[in-house]
């Protein structure tokens, strides 16, 4: 397994993003100015975005696992390499997400804690509704963990 840089043409693992953020429009607010990172083992298996916030804090904006690989520890390995390449340079790591019961078990299953809450972003940022297991994400809700 393998976790490296992507710097040239990142719009190439569009497929893998919309995993993490089903709107490209969205995406592409972060693309240019976050770094990104994918998994190979040996095949692509997950990618993951951050971008500087200030004030010490790395944000998290994507995150995926390719749905074959889910739940083997991949997630947690691009967490814990994060966590490690960013020691000592952030404050915080921080994610966002939707009040959605397949990815707040993720993040506080990784040491996160929630923080905050941006009420109605889900519902007022994104062009269709969206639901995760059922539940209509309204919210975005920000976790954290210290670096
Ligand atoms: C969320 C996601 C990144 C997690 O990655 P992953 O490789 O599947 O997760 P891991 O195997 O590293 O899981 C680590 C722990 O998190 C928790 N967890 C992960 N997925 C979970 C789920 N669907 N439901 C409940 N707990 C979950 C578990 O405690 C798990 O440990 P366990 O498998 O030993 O029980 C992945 O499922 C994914 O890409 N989902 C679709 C895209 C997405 O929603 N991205 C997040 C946007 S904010």
């Amino acid at each position: 397994m393998q976790i490296r840089q992507v710097t040239a043409r990142k719009e190439r693992y569009m497929e893998l993003l919309l995993l993490g953020d089903e709107q490209e429009d969205m995406i592409l607010r972060y693309l240019d100015r976050g770094t990104m990172y994918v998994l190979e083992d040996p095949d692509l298996v997950a990618v993951c975005l951050v971008t500087d916030e200030g004030d010490g804090v790395l944000e998290i904006k994507n995150i995926a696992v390719s749905p074959q690989a889910q739940r083997k520890g991949y997630g947690r390995a691009m967490i814990d390499f994060l966590q490690t390449r960013y020691r000592g340079q952030y404050r915080i790591l921080q994610a966002g997400t939707g009040d959605s019961p397949l990815t707040i078990p993720f993040y506080e299953s990784c040491g996160f804690c929630r923080s905050h809450v941006v009420p109605d972003f889900f519902t007022n940022h994104y062009d269709h509704p969206i639901y995760e297991a059922g539940v209509l994400l309204r919210d975005m809700v920000y976790l954290q963990k210290p670096l």
